[in-house]
């Protein structure tokens, strides 16, 4: 892979530089309630930029359905870029279109341009290989050197992530060279005890990722939403909570292995439970309370981690020297229900162990909670992008990158 620095020795002057960055943030409105992914990807444009490069900036954001959709508009996203880097940044308002070519057209030496969300266009996101090149060829024309720093989305093979590349020259962006790094770190020579947190709604989202770290980590911590079919695995009732059914037989293999290869296995011992789901929006107070995780009433749904739970799993990170967690342990986004997540986050901090935060979800509710990123071993951007990695796939966007 060749690296920015490798390629800005060779000369970007002038040249125009197309950026796949990952500026998928979560918007409520207009408004970014984390900006974590455009700061990641800020020292890569500034880097460009300074070099004297033409800088195209691109990404997906949400999930349109492949035509333009205000609601999915990278307009705050590239406005945000613009405060971060201190200048300006000019918008296309379309991805290949007359916009987009009149907007890079007139970038002058270290400026910047971002263009709309690549995922108004249908080819972008195709299965049909023909469809997604041709959508690539498009793309193609709007620069002359490809930068892959969108590490949450390698794992996609999207025409901007995959096919682009195979167009153009091409190099590996500081984050996801450090993205990288740092999950090398997890997959090849742990440092041990290695514990997994794993948490979020669906356990059928983290089938591929617990099957190989059955092979690989000391002890692995359910929480979350999937924790509900662990539970109901062994035969608890789960009153209202989220359970998904048909993964029961899966689950029971897990938990089989588990203890033939002497892998830790950690479940709630107690969780906090409402009748209802709480209203995001008002935050306002709830009806709630602790029970047992082996005695949910009927009716009641399990919301986050309870106390003892929260105590058991920062004494199992207490001492673990390589610590990767994915997936909040509850409704983080309600007060009422943040202190799994909140608990888990404390526990990284205050070890001395190597911790990473992987993606999504998680990476933004430890900057929600107000914890200092810097607390922590590594932030990464990509939630499905690092599972998949720890899984051992081949990942399209790293591979278009190899050569
Ligand atoms: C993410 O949020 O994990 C990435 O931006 C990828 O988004 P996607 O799951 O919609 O492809």
């Amino acid at each position: 892979m060749k690296t920015i620095d490798e390629l800005l020795a060779e000369g970007v002057t002038g040249k125009r530089v197309f950026v796949r960055a990952d500026l998928n943030v979560p918007l409520s409105g207009t408004t970014i309630t984390d900006d974590g992914r455009i700061r990641a990807v800020q020292p890569t444009v500034e880097k460009l930029a300074a070099a004297g490069a033409r800088v195209v900036v691109a990404s997906h954001l949400g999930r349109p359905k492949g035509a333009p959709d205000p609601a999915f508009s990278l307009a705050p996203a590239a406005a945000r870029l613009g405060e971060l880097i201190g200048g300006e940044v000019a918008f296309a308002t379309d991805t290949v279109g007359e916009s987009a070519r009149a907007t890079v057209a007139a970038l002058t030496d270290g400026e910047v341009a971002v263009i709309e969300n690549l995922r108004f266009n249908p080819g972008e996101t195709s299965k049909d290989d023909a469809e997604r090149g041709a959508f690539a060829d498009q793309l193609a024309e709007l620069a002359d050197v490809y930068v892959g720093d969108g590490f949450g989305a390698v794992h996609r093979k999207h025409a901007s992530v995959f096919d682009l590349p195979a167009r153009l020259p091409h190099a590996a962006g500081d984050l996801i060279a450090t993205e990288v790094g740092v999950l090398k770190k997890l997959t090849e020579n742990v440092e041990r005890p290695y514990a997994v947190v794993l948490g979020g709604s669906k356990v059928s989202d983290k089938l591929g990722v617990i099957d190989h770290l059955l092979e690989r980590a000391d002890r692995i911590l359910i929480g979350g939403g999937m924790a509900y079919t662990f539970l109901k695995a062994q035969g608890h009732e789960v009153g209202s909570s989220l359970l998904q059914e048909d993964q029961i037989p899966v689950v029971l293999e897990y938990l089989k292995r588990a203890e033939e290869k002497g892998v830790e296995f950690v479940l709630p011992v107690d969780v906090v439970v409402s009748e209802q789901f709480p209203d995001l929006g008002a935050k306002a107070p709830t009806e709630h309370r602790t029970v047992p995780a082996d005695a949910i009433p009927a009716g009641f749904m399990g919301l986050d981690n309870g106390p003892e739970t929260n105590k058991l799993y920062a004494s199992k990170l207490a001492d673990a020297v390589t610590v990767f967690w994915n997936g909040p342990m509850g409704v983080f986004e309600h007060p009422d229900y943040a202190e799994g997540t909140r608990a888990v986050a404390q526990a990284l901090v205050d070890s001395s162990g190597f911790s990473v935060v992987g993606g999504g979800d998680s990476a933004a509710a430890v900057r929600i909670l107000g914890f200092d990123e810097n607390a922590f071993g590594h932030i990464s951007t990509g939630g499905g992008a690092s599972l998949e990695y720890l899984e051992g796939k081949t990942l399209p966007g790293l591979a278009a990158l190899e050569d």
